[in-house]
Formats: structure tokens, C-alpha cells, sequence
């Protein structure tokens, strides 16, 4: 038997998978680790708890399946988008790994568009305007705040790429991934040599950069024998979370778009051209997929705005559901399944982190705006959903408007598992929804592109199209639909009316 490796560095937890050569799962694991904020807004994570995750995981998923080390061909990783993980010349780690939500970078965005000329330019360049989750001003504000280290940097890596390099020794990335850092050029999938020079960060810090399926390099043997793996164990260059997801849902080819609800909330979307959004609402990055490209808008606090509200203020629901056996999430989503849509005149902005799709703004904050003593915590959690879809409703208003197709929605993620969840998607979309057979998210993608770079299919389109299998068809309801157009209208008048109110109180 020939099985293949996705291993996901997410943000909080490794996961890895093992599958077999129909794209059936073999075994799976996952690993926790924590994420620090020394200041508010800010986010950072230690990259020897991802090294160690992986190395627990892998062990893990290789025990329960029983995988002998010659069947394992082939290992695809994927990660957390836009961490910047900084090296000096003999590969150790200078600093935590400043991450994607992290968002103390505001005069480094301001500073690039300076150095390039205008956000116009900028996006002419790389097809993104920065951003401040994005590597490129982490790099600048290592050398605005920390110089005594940025003095040392010889190497700058992404989450996975730091794993590959402890796996193989090889400093590689792809070009997924790489797009977000704001270096590559995104149109013809090679390094900004244009952008480093106005930026004078030098291109030998920046690891080689590959097409998702290629190999990049085999196993050092004694990590192979720590793993219990092969040292002939190839590894392919994998793909940014995102992208690995979306392929793990069989987005590859145009027409066919996905939402995401895990911590952040991404609507994306396959393009066989490259498409810019002129005003940089949505990102334009490459494909996982050889050759294409991938819109997409991302919301930086989704699945994490429900989460925050069971930690922070439902601790006697997750004491009771601890003695009770029961999942806080599945009691709260009955609880506001118990309220009508629109949670009776009550709306949420989900902009906790900051907000980046459509307004990049790391000021934004979060609000439940129409308050009465008749609401009940049915009614927040109901809000909380409502909201977060609005969010996703804003990205695909903007493909819709850059004339991107969008045929088919496949609705993933832990807050797609929730069947109102679900529902409020298909109403507030105003179209129907499709639901996988098996959701396993960017691991899962990884793997198969792994199963792609060892020969097991000819590409991901054909290795999508054996695997992924559609489990259910959610229709929208019109009348409800209806309703959300008018609430939609209300929700995007917020923001606007309230973004001096964000800053002012950010000062
Ligand atoms: C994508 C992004 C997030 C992270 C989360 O641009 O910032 O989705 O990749 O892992």
C-alpha cells in the first residue's frame, strides 16, 4: 500500500493525516499549543511548539494506521498564512513567530506604499495592496523596532517552511503561501525583485520558491527514524492554509467557491486568470493548483468571535456540558436556533481582531448593536452567526462585482459543522449551499497534493474529482433571504458610522 502525509500548522493546533491512494483517511491526530499576546492585538507562537506538534502528530497518525516507513511516499504540508519565522545564518530562531491576526504593523503598511509610491502601485506590483497580517511589514517592523536582531535575520520563513526545514534542511516554500507575504509576484509566480529593492530587504533571505505538488526535498534520515518514517520520504512544497483547504473541498475549478469558518472566515475562490480587485478589498494569490490563481476575501475573527463568547462568558454552560458530557457549541447553536432570523432587531460586527475584508482596518472592533433586556444569550449566539455571515456576504459581494463566477457555494470549517450555522449561510448567501462527505480541511489538501507529487494521480483536479464527494444540497429559503438583503443593508451601514467611535477608543 502507498500512503501519503498532510501535515496543517494552524493556529491552534497541528494536525497531520495519513491517506491511501483512493484518498480514503487512514488515521488522524491533533496537537495543541498556545498563542501569546504580549500587547493587545498582537499574536505571536513559538515555532519549536509547531516542531514538536509535528513530530507528536506524525508519530501518532504512523502508530494508528501502522504504516510501515517505505509505504509513507510522499508528505505535504500546509500552515498558518503570513507568520514570519526569523533565522539567523546557522537556522535558529531569533524571535516567536509574529502571525497572521497579529496587527502592531500599521506604519510599515503606510511605509511600503510610501517606499513603492502609492497603494495603486503596490498593488500594480504584487496585485495586493499590504496588509497588516502580512510578512513583508513584519520584516519592516523587525527592523523599525527590534534592529539589534533584525541585524542577525539571514533567513525569513513561513510557519510550514520552517517545519519542511526541520524535516529535510531545505529552505523552500510555494508559491501559494508565498503570495502572502506581499514579496511575490503573483502574476508570474517568481519573487518581487521590483518590490525587495524598494524595500532593500535582500532576496537571499527569502527561501526557493515551488508549484504546490513539486518535491522539495527528501527526509533527514535520523528525523525520518525519529518519525518512523523512510528517509526516501519525498516532501512536496504543500500550500498556505487556505489554498490547502480549498483544495481539500475540491476547489479547482472556476465557478466553484468556498467558506471557511474556523478562527478566521475566508470566502474563496478558484480563477484560471489572474483577476485583481483595483481597491485590494480581496486578495489575489496563486493557486495550489499548477498554474491558477485564487481570490479571496478573509475576515479575521469568525469562528474565534463564538469562540471568545463561550470562554468568556459562558463559563458555567462549559462547567455544566464538562459533568454533562455535552458540547457547548451544539447547546448554544439550539439555543439560538430557538430565535428567529435576524435575532429580533439585533445585529454583531464581528471585527474582534480588527477586520481585513473590505476594510482593512486593524482599528475595527467588535459590537452588538440593538441591545434590549428581551434578548437572551440565544439571541447574541444567533447575532454572533448572523454577523459573522455578513462579514462573508461582504467578500462575495465583491467577487460578484469583479464578475467572477460563482456557481456553486461549498460551505467548511468547525462553523459549517453546525446545521443553523449551515442554514444561515444558504439565507444570507441568497443561494444554495453544497456540504462535503468528509470535511478535513488543509491537511487533508496536502495530502493529496502530496498523493499528486509522488505519481498517485495525474493532477489535484483529477485527484479532487476522485476523492471529494458531495454529501448534501442546502437550498436558501427566499422568504428569510429577503429578510437578511434588508439586515445586510443595515449591517454595512455600521462600520462606516462607527469607525471614528473604533479609533478614538483605540488611542
Ligand atoms: C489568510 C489568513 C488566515 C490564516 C489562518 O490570509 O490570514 O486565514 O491563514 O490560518
Amino acid at each position: 500500500m502507498a500512503a501519503f502525509l498532510g501535515i496543517d500548522i494552524g493556529t491552534s493546533g497541528t494536525k497531520a493525516l495519513a491517506i491511501d491512494e483512493s484518498g480514503q483517511v487512514l488515521a488522524e491526530a491533533m496537537q495543541e499549543y498556545p498563542c501569546h499576546h504580549p500587547r493587545p492585538l498582537w499574536s505571536e507562537q513559538d515555532p519549536q511548539d509547531w516542531w514538536q506538534a509535528t513530530q507528536e502528530t506524525v508519530r501518532r497518525v504512523v502508530h494508528q494506521a501502522q504504516l510501515r516507513p517505505e509505504e509513507v511516499q510522499a508528505i505535504g504540508l500546509s500552515g498558518q498564512m503570513h507568520g514570519s519565522v526569523f533565522l539567523d545564518s546557522s537556522h535558529r530562531v531569533l524571535r516567536r513567530a509574529i502571525l497572521w491576526n497579529d496587527q502592531r504593523t500599521a506604519a510599515e503598511c503606510e511605509e511600503i506604499h510610501r517606499r513603492v509610491g502609492s497603494r495603486e502601485e503596490l498593488i500594480r506590483m504584487v496585485a495586493n495592496p499590504a496588509l497588516t497580517g502580512f510578512t513583508a511589514p513584519k520584516i519592516l517592523w523587525l527592523r523599525n523596532h527590534e534592529p539589534e536582531l533584525f541585524a542577525q535575520v539571514s533567513h525569513v520563513l513561513l510557519p510550514k517552511d520552517y517545519i519542511r526545514l526541520r524535516l529535510t534542511g531545505e529552505l523552500a516554500t510555494d508559491v501559494s503561501d508565498a503570495s502572502g507575504t506581499l514579496l511575490l509576484d503573483v502574476a508570474h509566480r517568481r519573487w518581487s525583485t521590483e518590490l525587495l529593492e524598494r524595500l532593500e530587504l535582500p532576496l537571499e533571505w527569502l527561501p526557493r520558491c515551488f508549484e504546490s505538488h513539486q518535491p522539495t526535498g527528501q527526509l533527514r534520515p535520523e528525523v525520518a527514524q525519529q518519525l518512523g518514517l523512510s528517509p526516501r520520504t519525498i516532501v512536496v512544497a504543500g500550500a498556505g492554509d487556505c489554498a490547502a483547504g480549498a483544495v481539500g473541498n475540491g476547489i479547482v475549478n472556476p465557478g466553484v467557491l468556498s467558506t471557511s469558518i474556523g478562527t478566521s472566515g475566508v470566502m474563496f475562490v478558484h480563477c484560471d486568470e489572474v483577476v485583481v480587485d483595483p481597491q485590494g478589498r480581496v486578495h489575489t494569490f496563486c493557486h495550489a493548483v499548477d498554474g491558477k490563481w485564487h481570490m479571496m476575501g478573509v475576515n479575521l475573527c469568525a469562528g474565534g468571535a463564538l469562540q471568545w463568547f463561550r470562554n468568556q462568558l459562558c463559563q458555567a454552560l462549559m462547567a455544566e456540558c464538562r459533568l454533562s458530557q455535552t458540547e457547548p457549541y451544539a447547546v448554544l447553536s439550539a439555543e439560538a436556533e430557538r430565535v428567529p432570523p435576524g435575532a429580533e432587531g439585533l445585529l454583531f460586527l464581528p471585527y474582534l481582531s480588527g477586520e481585513r475584508t473590505p476594510w482593512a482596518d486593524p482599528a475595527a472592533r467588535g459590537a452588538w448593536v440593538g441591545l434590549t433586556t428581551a434578548h437572551t444569550r440565544g439571541h447574541l449566539v444567533r447575532a454572533i452567526m448572523e454577523g459573522v455571515t455578513f462579514a462573508l456576504r461582504d467578500s462575495l459581494e465583491i467577487l460578484r462585482s469583479l464578475g467572477v463566477p460563482v456557481q456553486e457555494i461549498r460551505v467548511s470549517g468547525g462553523g459549517s459543522k453546525s446545521p443553523l450555522w449551515r442554514q444561515i449561510q444558504a439565507d444570507v448567501f441568497g443561494q444554495e449551499v453544497v456540504r462535503l462527505e468528509a470535511e478535513e480541511g488543509p491537511a487533508y489538501g496536502v495530502a493529496l497534493l502530496a498523493a499528486v507529487g509522488a505519481g498517485a494521480f495525474e493532477n489535484i483536479q483529477q485527484a479532487c474529482a476522485q476523492a471529494i464527494q458531495v454529501a448534501e444540497h442546502l437550498p436558501h429559503d427566499p422568504q428569510r433571504t429577503a429578510l437578511y438583503d434588508r439586515l445586510f443593508e443595515l449591517y454595512r451601514a455600521l462600520y462606516p458610522a462607527l469607525r471614528e467611535t473604533f479609533h478614538a477608543l483605540g488611542q
